[in-house]
């Protein structure tokens, strides 16, 4: 294969910026093309959440002015090498120095602002990219900016030959603002306001944006880019994504296999790994302890964690709670969102005491600790782009139960009572009845001890880490290279 240079943008990266699945794939899929010998490097806002410990380790590479029409805001430009990557940091005080990532009033202007700079910066740094990858909304304008304002306008042909991919991760958030930015701050030429370009019901819509100008498409598991072209999961631009439906690829997300390894994992409280399982009963047992919850061995241990927010399945668990806990479970969930899904919780925690634990924060420790120490994992989404939860429970020998969409779909092979194959429980409609039959199901083979214990191996054995699907996105980056020209 070609050297290939690529260059990420993402709006947040972990480990250095987190609040979804969008952080992990930004901090992991870098490192695996790199393996694979491309020359990739990956761009996000130098916010003031990122630690310490990280800001302390970049450099300071100079800056560049970005144009906002009327005005040109000051861009710093600093990088860090981790793990073997290199990462660029883009430094506005004003833009990024907030209290919290995303919902400010002028979002509009600090994802322009943003996506101008992940252009306007390379010759700073002295890159020329094959291709820029975009994700999500926050990086949309990229591939229209570049039309409009750099491909065939700025000196030495710079620009000339860059190809973009735009990457789905969740087409529910498109960053729609009022169509006075198309002049007010991006300066873009009202043509661009159409039907098939950046107008969405009279506002600039920067998702659409990226659907309508990148070279090619992607979303991150093969059936939700099936589902988003129809009604239900298109989130109203389903029309467009049909419309470019041969240039949409979906390519599943993996997981970073050395951060998240159980033979390894510190912050479990033992490692153990698919031929010394009995590590697993020691997590279960002090997460029980320490998570307020009854200590029994014998007793399905449920992990649910999640943003709480609709997307992901918590009418159903809000409705079937009672049942679920006659079914003789404990539930451990972490994760926060919308307050109704919190004080449900919590109430349960208060109802059901040592048979559920609410732990209604953000803790990547804990976190580690209910993905090594459940027996089972529930994720009843609505809809699932990919889903990576369901993916590092396998990893740690968790059950996964889930509906039976997008990537959820995609990577949960359903159970087979007849021949023990099959790596977790499914169901199939948005239906909090079909979704407690599934952990009925998951129960019943719980209680025979062989049989869950080949479920836990086959769960072990899958291989979800990066090397496949990196390897995928290489050779949609070449055969745009081979097609458009490199
Ligand atoms: C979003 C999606 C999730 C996906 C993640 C990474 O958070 O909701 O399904 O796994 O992005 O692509």
């Amino acid at each position: 294969m070609k050297d290939i240079r690529i260059w990420f943008a993402s709006s947040e990266v972990a480990p250095f910026a987190k609040t979804g699945g969008l952080a992990d794939v930004a901090g992991s899929l870098p490192k695996a093309l790199k393996k694979l010998g491309a020359d990739v490097r990956v761009v996000m806002p130098k916010y003031r959440q990122i630690p310490k410990e990280y800001v302390e380790r970049m450099r300071f590479l100079g800056y560049t002015m970005v144009d906002l029409t009327w005005r040109k805001q000051y861009c710093g430009v600093f990088s860090l090498e981790h793990e073997g990557v290199t990462f660029y940091f883009l430094d506005n005080e004003f833009y990024f120095f907030r209290d919290w990532y995303y919902g400010m009033f002028d979002d509009g202007e600090r994802f322009a602002f943003f996506s101008k700079a992940i252009l306007e910066m390379l010759p700073l740094i002295d890159f020329k990219p094959d291709i820029i990858h975009l994700n999500d909304w926050q990086t949309g304008l990229v591939s229209v900016l570049l039309d409009a304002h750099y491909r065939d306008y700025r000196e030495n042909g710079f620009y000339k030959k860059i190809h973009t991919v735009f990457t789905i991760h969740n087409l529910k958030y498109q960053g729609v603002f009022p169509k006075q930015v198309m002049d007010e701050v991006l300066g873009l030429d009202w043509s661009f306001f159409n039907q098939d370009g950046l107008e969405f019901h009279d506002n600039v819509n920067y998702l659409k944006a990226g659907l309508a100008y990148s070279t090619v498409l992607s979303t991150v598991s093969k059936t939700y880019a099936e589902e988003i072209k129809y009604d239900f999961f298109g989130e109203n631009l389903q029309g467009l994504i049909r419309k470019r439906s041969s240039d949409m690829y979906g390519i599943v997300n993996g997981i970073d296999y050395d951060l998240n390894d159980p033979e390894k994992d510190e912050r479990i409280y033992k490692t153990f790994s698919i031929d010394r399982p009995e590590g697993k009963y020691e997590n279960k047992r002090r997460l029980q302890e320490d998570c307020g919850l009854e200590v029994k061995a014998d007793i399905p241990l449920v992990g649910i964690i999640s943003r709480l927010i609709q997307q992901k399945g918590f009418d159903l668990i809000e409705r079937m709670m009672s049942e679920l806990m006659d079914l003789g479970i404990q539930i451990i969930v972490l994760g926060t969102g919308d307050q109704r899904y919190e004080d449900h919780f919590r109430w349960a925690q208060s109802r059901y005491p040592g048979r559920v634990s609410a732990n209604i924060c953000y803790d990547s420790v804990l976190a580690q600790r209910i993905y090594a120490g459940s027996d089972m994992f529930l994720m009843p989404s609505l809809y699932e782009p990919c889903g990576l939860s369901q993916l590092f429970s396998m990893r740690y020998g968790t059950v996964p139960i889930v509906r039976e969409t997008g990537g959820l779909k995609d990577t949960v092979i359903p159970y087979n009572m007849y021949t023990g194959e099959g790596t977790g429980f499914t169901f199939a409609n948005y239906n909090a009845h079909e979704m407690k039959d599934a952990v009925v199901r998951a129960i019943q083979v719980y209680r025979d001890r062989d049989r869950w214990r080949k479920l836990v191996k086959s769960c072990m054995s899958q291989d979800f880490s990066w090397d496949h699907s990196a390897l995928q996105y290489m050779q949609l980056y070449n055969m745009i290279l081979d097609r458009y020209g490199g």
